[in-house]
């Protein structure tokens, strides 16, 4: 394989500053979907620029939506419902598995032929846990043994259902819920765990008809509003980044500004304070959001290692291989279990991160559905991204603590979540080059 981008971090002293993380990357996917799918204009304002966003911004001018970006603001011209096109050609949705999955619900209800496919990653990771309830719904959908390229034929018209979900997934929940908005009837989704709720929360912005109540949730199908602005947040699964690198380094102190603090989405900071590590946060929604948004406060910290809470999982889910990376600088040994989704995503995460980690010279034991990590001494090295953006990044911050320099090999895919990843860890006081 050519290899592309690489980067060699050095630890270089502590990590000080107050800075703010690019906008949320969930919350900016569905600020366009919804406003696309709105009638009247939006302005997004801090919206995340990263290639997953890229992509659904470039799907919905494929559809026929007029989007300008003016800074870090984008305004989008809504379609209404009804408005969508037929795209000509196959839309390729890259590395980005919300775009495809979300707009797999939108593009289940159309009166035209859509083919959605991806890059090698999205292609390998399963599409039909999203097609089967669609399909309950009245979709006409195939995909090719339940993964993309997927062909979505026309429809007549969905109905509503009542859907129970199993998975505690946040994608599948919200094509289900996009699929609703066209439909006339009531859909209920069942969840045995409450996963991220972005799309609950923006939905009533834009007026549905949206009610949830404990593990249920309640749509009618009908026109979106709306709202004339949404404001996004500063992305958590980002700061998570920087709130490990200053946890693990000696004499650091730092400040992230205007972060989202959803509920559904700091799980990992909990596990931190479990384990030990000194972060405050400050709720202030100074700006106009419907979303939770303050400021994390973290100082150094000497972790030890705990049994990570069946409950902080799933609100933890896109940091878990920074946990891995925590229990590897902590006291004692570190225990994640019944996180198999971990397995679905970009890579499978918990068998990248062991490999990291082992290349590391830390101890580890995997298991079907998490991993035994015991705390050692990183020794550095060279290592891989697996293709996953979350597992090069993770192993840039293990430079913190190693004993020498870390290479990680094919970094490009930073850019799909994170693309000021660099430039920020170095404001602070990390040394990444490209190598
Ligand atoms: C996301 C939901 C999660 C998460 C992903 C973003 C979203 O995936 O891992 O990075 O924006 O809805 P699942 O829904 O598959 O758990």
């Amino acid at each position: 394989m050519i290899k592309d981008k690489s980067l060699i971090a050095i630890y270089d002293g502590p990590i000080i500053g107050k800075v703010e993380v690019p906008g949320d990357k969930s919350i900016s996917h569905r600020a366009i979907l919804l406003s696309m799918l709105s009638i009247g204009k939006t302005n997004i304002e801090n919206c995340l620029f990263s290639d997953d966003i890229l992509r659904t911004i470039e799907v919905s001018r494929l559809l026929g939506t007029k989007i300008s970006k003016n800074g870090l603001s984008l305004t989008v011209d809504g379609l209404g419902l009804d408005g969508l096109k037929k795209p000509l050609g196959t839309l390729n949705f890259g590395n980005s598995g919300t775009s495809m999955r979300l707009l797999m619900g939108i593009l289940a209800a159309q009166n035209f032929e859509s083919i959605l496919s991806g890059d090698s990653s999205l292609i390998n990771r399963p599409m039909d846990r999203v097609a089967d309830p669609l399909i309950k719904m009245g979709a006409n959908i195939q995909t090719t043994s339940g993964r993309a390229p997927i062909n979505i034929f026309p429809t007549n018209g969905l109905k509503s259902i009542n859907h129970d979900l199993q998975i505690p997934s946040a994608q599948i929940k919200s094509a289900i819920l996009m699929a609703s908005l066209f439909g006339s009837g009531q859909t209920t989704i069942k969840t045995k765990t409450k996963s991220r709720d972005h799309t609950e929360i923006m939905l009533r912005d834009f007026s549905s008809s949206i009610s949830s109540e404990n593990n249920m949730i309640h749509i009618t199908g009908g026109d979106l509003l709306s709202p004339g602005q949404v404001q996004v947040p500063g992305d958590v699964s980002s700061a998570a980044f920087l709130i490990l690198a200053t946890l693990i380094s000696k004499s650091s102190e730092l400040i992230i500004e205007n972060v989202g603090l959803n509920p559904t989405r700091t799980g990992f900071i909990k596990i931190m304070k479990l384990m030990g590590g000194n972060i405050k946060t400050v709720i202030n929604n100074q700006k106009k959001s419907s979303e939770k948004i303050g400021s994390i406060i973290i100082k150094s910290s000497k972790l030890k290692g705990i049994k990570v809470p069946k409950h902080l999982i799933t609100s933890a889910i896109d940091e878990l291989p920074l946990v891995f990376l925590a229990g590897a600088c902590a006291e004692g040994s570190t225990i994640i279990r019944n996180a198999e989704e971990l397995r679905f995503k970009e890579s499978d995460r918990i068998n990248s991160m062991i490999k990291t980690l082992n290349t590391f010279a830390i101890k580890t034991k995997e298991f079907n559905d998490g991993a035994t990590i015991d705390g050692g001494t990183i020794t550095g090295g060279i290592v891989d991204s697996f293709g996953d953006h979350r597992i090069a990044m993770t192993a840039i911050i293990a430079s913190c603590v190693s004993e020498k320099p870390i290479i990680v090999e094919n970094c490009k895919n930073i850019d799909t979540s994170f693309p000021t990843f660099q430039k920020i860890m170095n404001l602070i006081g990390m040394n990444i080059k490209e190598y």
